[in-house]
């Protein structure tokens, strides 16, 4: 095959549920402030890697973040929940990547509801070797839609809540 004839990155178009990530761990004491809540930076750093690792994997080559677009806290976690960080991508430019995650907590030992804790969009720049932006793979269209439902809804589960005031994440 000549180098012509190869198709180049970004004429490439991959599904967006490839990259999907979803990370878990229960939260210690260490983890929590002063209130005995999680800290948000304990959240954030979930949100980060989640949605780290969904943009690498999508472009292939490693992603930096390189902007924090809205990060909604709707609710707390405690000690002994079970939090989880969901990305996908939602949207890709030449070689960005915007990608949105949501995170629930539950009790780690028991069934219960999975409350909607937090929602986040971060934009990630894939990068080559040297650091330089390099192109992305196209997001296959028919994906975008339904992955901005998903998340939105946080993460499709049956006993999945809204907090308890009802309001709603705004990334929609
Ligand atoms: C990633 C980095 C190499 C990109 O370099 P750059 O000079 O900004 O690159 P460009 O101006 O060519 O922009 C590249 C892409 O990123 C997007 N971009 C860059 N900065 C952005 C920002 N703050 N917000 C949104 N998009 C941004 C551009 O719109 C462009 O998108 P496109 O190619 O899809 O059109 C550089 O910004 C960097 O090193 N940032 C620090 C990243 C970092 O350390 N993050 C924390 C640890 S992971």
């Amino acid at each position: 095959m000549t180098t012509s004839e190869l198709l180049r990155v970004s004429e490439l178009s991959v599904d967006a549920a490839v990259s999907r990530v979803v990370l878990a761990r229960v939260m210690g004491h260490a983890d929590t402030n002063l209130y005995g809540s999680v800290h948000g930076g304990t959240v954030m750093h979930l949100i980060d890697e989640a949605a780290a690792a969904t943009a690498a994997r999508h472009a292939g080559v490693p992603a930096l973040t390189v902007r924090v677009e809205g990060m909604d806290f709707l609710a707390p976690a405690h000690v002994g929940d079970l939090v989880s960080a969901r990305a996908q991508l939602v949207d890709v430019g030449r070689t960005s990547m915007r990608v949105r995650a949501v995170v629930t907590a539950e009790r780690w030992n028991e069934l219960g509801p999975v409350v909607l804790i937090a929602t986040a969009e971060l934009m990630f720049v894939a990068i080559d070797g040297q650091g330089r932006p390099v192109e992305v793979p196209r997001l296959a269209p028919a994906d975008v839609e339904w992955l901005a439902e998903t998340v939105t809804e946080g993460a499709a589960t049956a006993t999945f809540v809204p907090r308890e005031t009802g309001q709603r994440p705004r990334h929609t």
